[in-house]
């Protein structure tokens, strides 16, 4: 499940005494397969939309018309595990210049579920790309843009494994195997120590509602 609408949506109160309060935030949702990130995104920007924020909700691969196209090319087609990597940074390219900048640059908040952490975990650590590679195409596709907050759903193999299990039709990376999803959880919690600063970790095995409250807490000091 993934409550990203296709392309990118904007959600905000109209009333003009709920002007945006903050500067423009780009938050970005990541985590394995299974982790359950996707069922937090519509609760952190309804906290943000009743702040006043204009919040742009928008996913990777994908949120434009064409990033779609690739995602379903990224999602069920086989390929060089290269133009794997170079199909998730052209989504992005186009999704940055479609709805990413216009939408920092208006003053509105971004929540993105994935953007280029995604592929140092996914293509890097679970595909062994390589990493100095990957950088190269961050800098060339993204050079002066980070996300100003990464929230990294964190669960152990066996629980995001189940999850999967319960949700149906799998896709090209849920039917890989737990090898797989090891290195990439590995990538995700190595990067999430070299920027701190960004990442916050979310334990996604603890009930709803307190990773609710952990997200209110985290959301509420940006
Ligand atoms: P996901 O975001 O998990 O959507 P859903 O919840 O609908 O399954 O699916 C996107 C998949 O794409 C996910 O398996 C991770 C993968 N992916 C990459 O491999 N590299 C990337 O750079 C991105 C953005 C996603």
């Amino acid at each position: 499940m993934n409550p990203a609408t296709t392309p990118a949506t904007t959600s905000a109160t109209t009333s003009a005494t709920t002007q945006p309060t903050r500067d423009a935030r780009f938050i970005t949702f990541e985590g394995i397969d299974g982790a359950g990130k996707s069922s937090h995104i519509d609760f952190v920007a309804s906290l943000l939309t009743a702040r006043g924020v204009q919040v742009v909700t928008t996913r990777e691969p994908g949120g434009t018309a064409l990033g779609e196209q690739l995602r379903t090319l990224l999602l069920h087609q086989a390929m060089h595990l290269d133009t794997e990597a170079l199909l998730m940074f052209a989504s992005r390219r186009e999704h940055l210049a479609q709805v990413i900048e216009p939408a920092l640059a208006r003053g509105d908040w971004v929540i993105s579920d994935r953007f280029t952490d995604a592929t140092f975990a996914y293509q890097g650590g679970g595909r062994h790309l390589s990493i100095d590679r990957l950088a190269q195409l961050e800098a060339w596709v993204h050079p002066h843009l980070q996300p100003d907050l990464t929230l990294l759903f964190d669960v152990p193999l066996a629980v995001a494994r189940a999850r999967l299990d319960n949700n149906g039709q799998l896709d090209k990376f849920e039917q890989e195997q737990s090898t797989f999803f090891a290195d990439v959880r590995n990538e995700y919690l190595r990067r999430a120590a070299q920027f701190p600063q960004r990442f916050r970790i979310i334990d996604s095995t603890r009930p709803m509602d307190e990773v609710r409250r952990q997200l209110t807490t985290i959301v509420g000091a940006e």
